[in-house]
């Protein structure tokens, strides 16, 4: 069945995603979205700020999956590919775009993308809701370690076609994780991330593992291979590629 998406635009709010955990508890539809040109209290991951002025992407979708809240977090996957392949097909080459497990999109060597998951379950472990926050860097790079996607592209892309074309492609791979799992889209993931075998170190709590990628196992868990050529699979944590020796 493909999606319908509802998106509610709105000239400036606090923050999108607050306003679509509303409606989601209200019992709002799967494919309900709120866009803002600007945010005033946007937040990313670990309550960070993230800095929302005019020019860039700012979109919340309520998704409501059929299946165990255990699995939410491959929804970060899911979208960063689909983020991926619609900045890999409006650059056409001019700058590399490079997905950082488990939740970062990479361009032209900087951050291009957030991607923000909430959920609540039912009692049973059932997802009841997930609020999909997306913050694309389309004109701006508010920090020094982002890159704005317009830096990189002869005719500047608008944030209404920037999400038309990201919608397409999130219900393309949306559907194929609802009906086939991570494994379904595992390949078109890992071709566009980093090549099998560099060097990775990923910080788990106050640990941190050293080794080579190795790929994704079939729900989405990091594989790195140590230096033993040991295989771990790493279900959560922050991943630096490529660092010097
Ligand atoms: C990150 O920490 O990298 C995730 C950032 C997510 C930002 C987006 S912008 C749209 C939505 N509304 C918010 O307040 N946050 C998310």
């Amino acid at each position: 069945m493909s999606m319908h998406w509802s998106i509610d635009h709105r000239a400036e709010v606090s923050s999108t995603q607050d306003l679509i955990k509303a409606l989601a508890r209200a019992g709002s539809a799967e494919g309900a979205g709120v866009q803002a040109d600007v945010q005033t209290g946007g937040y990313g991951r670990h309550g960070r700020q993230w800095v929302s002025e005019s020019g860039n992407f700012y979109l919340s979708l309520l998704l409501r999956p059929a299946c165990h809240i255990q699995k939410v977090p491959q929804l970060s996957l899911v979208t960063s590919l689909a983020i991926g392949q619609t900045m890999i097909n409006l650059l056409e080459g001019a700058a590399p775009v490079v997905l950082k497990w488990p939740n970062d999109v990479l361009l032209g060597n900087g951050k291009g993308a957030g991607i923000l998951l909430e959920t609540e379950a039912l009692r049973s472990g059932m997802v009841d809701w997930v609020a999909l926050g997306t913050g694309i860097n389309i004109s701006t790079a508010p920090s020094e370690l982002g890159r704005a996607l317009n830096d990189f592209l002869e005719s500047p892309v608008g944030v209404d076609q920037f999400r038309d074309a990201y919608l397409e492609r999130l219900e393309h791979y949306y559907t194929r994780w609802k009906s086939g799992g991570f494994a379904d889209i595992r390949q078109a993931w890992l071709d566009q991330s980093y090549e099998k075998g560099a060097r990775v170190q990923v910080k788990i709590g106050a640990n941190v593992e050293k080794g080579y990628f190795e790929g994704l196992d079939e729900s989405g868990n990091l594989i790195v291979r140590d230096g033993e050529s040991v295989l771990k699979t790493i279900s959560a944590g922050e991943a630096h590629f490529n660092l010097p020796a």
